[in-house]
């Protein structure tokens, strides 16, 4: 039997696109944002898509289309709204997943590679974590590091996150599917 994720996203879906060119299948996508890229690779891919601009509302729908997907794990990538406590905890613990840009728990938030740079820290990394009520907080699956250059701008740190995210982030969801499927 084939274990079904479903993906949130608000942006680009350059993560979305990683995890559909590794084979793992996708249910639906969801989104916060109806002009958010992640759709339109959703939808060049049949992949059924939906968006909902209402936060409530678009957690209560999500949460229905779990149960009618019969989706094993849910997927964060680039979704930009925290979670309601309701919505986390209607769901079992360790069924999301979030990727972030940094090696949590430091930089948390929204900008984790400008405050890496602004810190002048000498490495930062992508972090993979199960989600929970609070922001970038739950427990850590798997981390990758890599050294800031001097020459480095947000942009091009983010560029070389992004290339780490996109491997790291699909195998992590196919061992947690496999190991899942073998409990
Ligand atoms: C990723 O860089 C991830 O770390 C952060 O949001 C970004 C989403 O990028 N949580 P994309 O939409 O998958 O391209």
């Amino acid at each position: 039997m084939k274990h079904n994720i479903a993906v949130l996203l608000s942006g680009n879906g350059s993560n979305l696109k990683a995890i559909i060119n590794k084979g793992i299948n996708v249910s639906f996508v969801a989104s916060n944002n109806p002009k958010a890229l992640g759709l339109r690779i959703a939808k060049n891919h049949n992949i059924p898509s939906y968006f909902w601009k209402n936060v409530s509302e678009l957690e209560e729908e999500v949460l229905k289309l779990i149960v009618e997907y019969d989706v094993k794990l849910l997927v964060l990538a680039g979704y930009m709204r925290l979670l309601s406590k309701n919505f986390v905890n209607s769901l079992p613990s360790k069924f999301i997943v979030n990727v972030h840009p940094s090696l949590l728990p430091k930089y948390k938030g929204m900008n984790a590679i400008k405050q890496a740079i602004d810190d002048c820290a000498e490495f930062t990394g992508v972090t993979i974590h199960y989600v929970d009520e609070d922001m970038d907080s739950g427990s850590i699956i798997r981390q990758d590091i890599i050294k800031i250059h001097e020459i480095d701008t947000a942009e091009s740190l983010k560029d070389r996150l992004q290339l780490i995210e996109h491997h790291l982030y699909s195998d992590t969801i196919k061992s947690i599917l496999k190991k899942n499927s073998q409990d």
